[in-house]
């Protein structure tokens, strides 16, 4: 049987890439930017999997043009870069990265709850550039975060982990929604689940855990935030297209809240000169909740072990579309 040929749409750790090339003739797009769909489209013509990232765009007609394609190894969590319903209806299955990034990315909403907090982006920026005159009893004035209230949008992997550090570490008080309770989350930190309205009345924190997907879309936006206390901290390190920026920039701008931390934005990049970054209350990084050597190198195996499954017809580890299974390619 010829070696199944995939495309791996940009370079990831290596021992990502050993595992499929040692099954595999693998096509890697060496450049440090995206494939332009056109030509992720013309890779993927020939190829039995593909490897794809959440910058890469995976629908009916690049399917429609790799008509050999089994699976779509996602290298994220998150999938909403593909049409999933568009794999399942012709077959082809599709995998993600769930669990191994969970604790740095819980790590990197606290680390932004922190940092707008305590106003650090700003701080820093100001003894670099000698506005550091004294020590000022009204200096750089934060929020505490001893005792106060989480409010989780998501109580999913990432929304209970970030939820046990600031439980257990700050002794917060736990608030969240989710469609169905999560017994685990009442019982180890007494969380109690509300409608949107009450955590976002209730909170002094909100950071958000939810997918990206047509009903989430825009789900904060100024009505949301005029809940929100003045003295609140926002932190979104899920996706950008969940937030109304226009709306969080004039909330931020008005006072409406305290701070925002964001580690996604629409669009990604956001652009240098975007008035997010002209606000000293909004810290931004470029979405770098995943990315620390070992996390990265847990997606790699997990990534390469769901495309093999893929091109060998086997049950994938972490299937997104399992109900596929009888109708595969
Ligand atoms: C990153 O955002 C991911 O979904 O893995
Ligand atoms: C601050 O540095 C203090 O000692 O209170």
């Amino acid at each position: 049987m010829p070696r199944p040929k995939v495309f791996v749409s940009r370079r990831i750790p290596e021992v990502g890439l050993n595992a499929i090339s040692a099954e595999c003739d693998v096509d890697l797009w060496p450049d440090r930017l995206p494939p332009p769909a056109d030509e992720l489209k013309k890779r993927a013509k020939d190829c039995d999997g593909l490897v794809s990232l959440l910058t890469d765009r995976i629908d009916g007609a690049l399917l429609d043009s790799a008509p050999k394609l089994k699976v779509v190894s996602n290298y994220a969590v998150g999938f909403n870069n593909v049409d999933v319903p568009a794999c399942t209806a012709r077959g082809v299955c599709v995998g993600n990265t769930p669990g191994v990034l969970t604790d740095a990315t819980a790590d990197i909403a606290v680390t932004l709850l922190l940092t707008a907090a305590r106003r650090i982006g700003e701080s820093a920026a100001d003894a670099k550039s000698g506005k550091w005159l004294t020590w000022e009893p009204l200096g750089w004035l934060g929020q505490d975060l001893t005792g106060r209230t989480l409010g989780i949008v998501g109580m999913g992997r990432i929304g209970f982990a970030t939820a046990k550090r600031l439980h257990n570490g700050w002794d917060m008080k736990v608030l969240y929604t989710e469609q169905i309770p999560r017994p685990e989350a009442e019982r180890e930190f007494d969380a109690r689940r509300v409608e949107l309205d009450e955590l976002l009345r209730e909170s002094d924190f909100v950071s958000v855990h939810v997918d990206l997907n047509s009903s989430t879309k825009g789900m904060f936006s100024s009505e949301q935030f005029a809940k929100m206390k003045r003295t609140a901290v926002f932190v979104n390190s899920a996706r950008g297209p969940l937030v109304d920026q226009a709306a969080l920039a004039e909330t931020l701008r008005s006072g409406t809240i305290f701070a925002a931390g964001l580690d996604v934005t629409e669009p990604e990049p956001l652009p240098p000169d975007h008035e997010l970054y002209k606000l000293p209350n909004c810290v931004i990084v470029p979405h770098i909740a995943s990315a620390t050597v070992e996390t990265r190198n847990a997606m790699a195996r997990l990534c390469a072990n769901n495309l093999l499954a893929g091109v060998r017809g086997e049950p994938l580890p972490n299937w997104v579309n399992p109900e596929v299974a009888d109708k595969r390619r």
